[in-house]
């Protein structure tokens, strides 16, 4: 969910909560200095299991040499100089026992993707995310399916957690009791294997969730601390009473502030406070134990050898604890991720990380790596800001403020790349930063007021069908559930014209996320149009998490509207096609680039420019349903003034009054 908070609780230092503990206030987050002469400074002499060729056997130790330091310095910031070279020299055994097991086909696939790094920034990738049983009811049904997903154009496919959850409600299976097994109503582990098999043959990449911020309580390693195992409860922040508890809650959000209150649980069985800092269920692992990494990197060795492709580093941020913040993004968290990263490198080079980091905007870079971890953690995020914006302009017909933020933003890595989407499983949190909302004469606290309000519908003229999520009262923040149809417009239009107007702004919206270069991800259902599940509420355990509404089941019905252009599947349908078609044949969409905003010359128009060694791209996006004017003094400063769109190859609509007018909602993406 969005777990940013723009009400934080009040920054009290823990000190003043728990005296004693005083002194372990935030310990400063340096980077290790450069390797001194220990034994972790050169790769340990590594054992590979028999029958490995020599020609692999030299790859793999090329590798080590590569990786090692990468390696190690992350280990020994997390964990300190004396232990890093052995938990090291470990984790390279694994390794090796997982490229030894590796298929000849998947050891081919490294290899592609080693000659060929920048596979995530290429513009043709575009991405679908959904839940098996709600897509194609089991792993078998979505390989039936390959050529839906082909017409849209879709090379990355995110299936939303399978790994076996426990029983009842599972937070959508965000809650994971078996790592190593599928859930049987999807198939088997070997039903994943054959999955990704079909789907690397598509071209498409094999996307899965790996959660590894919390267990299930239902986890064998829960189940063993729960049995007085004093092994498996070094696996878990457990405490004996409220002290610590208390002390940490004196600076940390809430997450589930309704239906989930606090961050600790009370647990009969281990006789102590556990960290929860989502569902009562989902139990934090502590990352602290060196023994929890160790568990995860073979778990990720094993799914990536079964042929998945990218993992989603679920809640990422939340990893390390550290008293008197938030207990977000902590500097280990980023070690970790440069440790985990390295040992993929060795093993299966073809794998990449996706950061789920939904942190304010400010915070968000360090996870595609800033400073030393600049290129060493994930290669993917989220950018929660530009979907957030994007919702924020269609409300408030004004660009102004997201030119501000998203102008701010400070370039990425030119190696990392950005997850663009317009809507997901979770919720919109309105992540709005005050300084940015200040900078264009807002109230942070009043816009996102207006935002949640908006898109619930309860504002006037809004045309929007969304749900108020984890409403706040000690902040007063409100969140978002609803799909794009539903939040835009089209489940509540009736008249040919209102159905026009916001397919149009649908159309606006994906072209931001598509035009903006990185992976573009469309959530299910939102290719056709769906409105929210009205029967969202009656499934069990969903009753009280009102996301489940924009997750409905696929309608193949309307699917098969979908080459209909009269018809809204057909019409939401045909204009994503066509803007993945004209994506696919621009190379300035190269994820590597960087997307600038340029000055807004009319509130009502955001206008990018991406500058592309072959030339520049500029977008031009009218968010009002009236007529704009883009002056075409800066048409030509830009250098597009005989441009076509090349979306649609129209030539610019110039008016007679030598200025560029812009119809409602319109979009153009022009190259000089
Ligand atoms: C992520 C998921 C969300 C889940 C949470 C806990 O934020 O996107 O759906 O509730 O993690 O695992």
């Amino acid at each position: 969910p969005a777990l940013w908070r723009s009400g934080q609780p009040p920054c009290r230092t823990h000190a003043d909560v728990c005296p004693a503990i005083g002194k372990n206030a935030r310990v400063s987050a340096a980077v290790p200095p450069p390797l001194a002469a220990t034994s972790a400074a050169s790769p340990p002499p590594t054992s590979l299991p028999a029958g490995v060729s020599p020609d692999r056997e030299v790859m793999f130790r090329a590798r080590v040499a590569r990786w090692w330091p990468d390696l190690v310095n992350g280990l020994r910031m997390a964990y300190g100089d004396e232990r890093a070279g052995a938990l090291g020299a470990d984790l390279v055994e694994l390794a090796g026992a997982a490229f030894a097991a590796r298929s000849d086909r998947l050891h081919v696939r490294d290899l592609e993707r080693m000659l060929r790094p920048d596979w995530l920034q290429d513009p043709s990738m575009v991405g679908y995310a959904a839940y098996t049983e709600r897509f194609a009811g089991d792993l078998r049904g979505v390989a039936d399916h390959l050529p839906y997903l082909d017409e849209l154009g879709v090379r990355y496919l995110h299936l939303m957690p399978l790994l076996r959850p426990r029983e009842g409600d599972s937070d959508g299976g965000y809650a994971v009791a078996d790592y190593r097994s599928v859930r049987a109503d999807l198939g088997s582990m070997d039903d994943l294997e054959h999955l990704a098999a079909r789907l690397h043959d598509a071209g498409m990449s094999l996307v899965l969730d790996l959660v590894l911020n919390h267990v299930a309580r239902e986890h064998e390693w829960a189940v063993k601390a729960r049995a007085g195992d004093p092994t498996y409860r070094e696996y878990f922040h457990v405490f004996p009473d409220r002290d610590m508890p208390d002390a940490y809650e004196a600076t940390l959000p809430e997450v589930f502030p309704d239906f989930a209150p606090g961050n600790f649980t009370w647990d009969e069985d281990l006789q102590g406070w556990v960290w929860t800092t989502f569902n009562e269920f989902q139990w934090d692992v502590n990352w602290s134990n060196p023994a929890v990494l160790r568990e995860y990197a073979s778990i990720i060795l094993d799914l990536a050898n079964r042929g998945v492709d990218v993992l989603r580093l679920d809640a990422i941020a939340f990893l390390w604890k550290r008293l008197g913040t938030d207990c977000q993004g902590e500097p280990e968290v980023h070690a970790l991720t440069q440790v985990l990263r390295a040992v993929t490198r060795i093993a299966c080079p073809a794998v990449a990380f996706k950061a789920e980091a939904i942190v304010a905007p400010t915070k968000l870079l360090p996870y595609l790596g800033t400073g030393a971890y600049s290129g060493k953690v994930s290669d993917l995020a989220y950018h929660n800001s530009l979907m957030v914006h994007v919702w924020s302009m269609l409300a408030s017909q004004d660009v102004r403020l997201a030119a501000h933020a998203l102008g701010s933003l400070p370039p990425k890595p030119t190696t990392a790349t950005w997850l663009t989407y317009l809507r997901c499983h979770d919720d919109i949190g309105w992540a709005i930063m005050d300084e940015d909302a200040g900078a264009v004469g807002l109230s942070g606290h009043a816009h996102r007021s207006f935002l949640w309000h908006w898109y619930a519908g309860d504002h006037f003229g809004s045309p929007a069908r969304g749900l108020v999520f984890q409403y706040n009262r000690e902040t007063d923040d409100g969140r978002t559930s609803g799909t794009a149809a539903s939040l835009i417009g089209l489940q509540s239009a009736g008249s040919a014209a209102e159905v026009e107007s916001a397919a149009a702004a649908l159309r606006l919206a994906n072209a931001m996320v598509l035009g903006w270069g990185g992976i573009p991800v469309i959530w299910s259902g939102d290719e056709l149009g769906q409105p929210n599940d009205p029967r969202w509420a009656l499934e069990p355990g969903h009753g009280d998490d009102n996301r489940w509404a924009h997750r409905p089941r696929l309608d193949w019905e309307r699917a098969e509207h979908r080459h209909d252009r009269t018809t809204t599947a057909g019409r939401v349908f045909g204009d994503l096609v066509e803007l993945v078609r004209a994506r696919g044949s621009l190379v300035h969409l190269h994820g590597s680039v960087e997307t600038q905003i340029a000055p807004v010359d009319d509130p009502g128009v955001l206008v990018t420019v991406r500058e592309h060694p072959v030339g520049r791209f500029v977008g031009v996006y009218n968010v009002t349903p009236q007529w704009r004017m883009w002056p075409g003094w800066r048409v030509n400063e830009l250098g597009v003034a005989d441009a076509v769109d090349r979306i649609t190859g129209d030539a610019l609509p110039w008016g007679g009054d030598g200025n560029v007018w812009l119809p409602p909602f319109a979009v153009l993406w022009l190259t000089t």
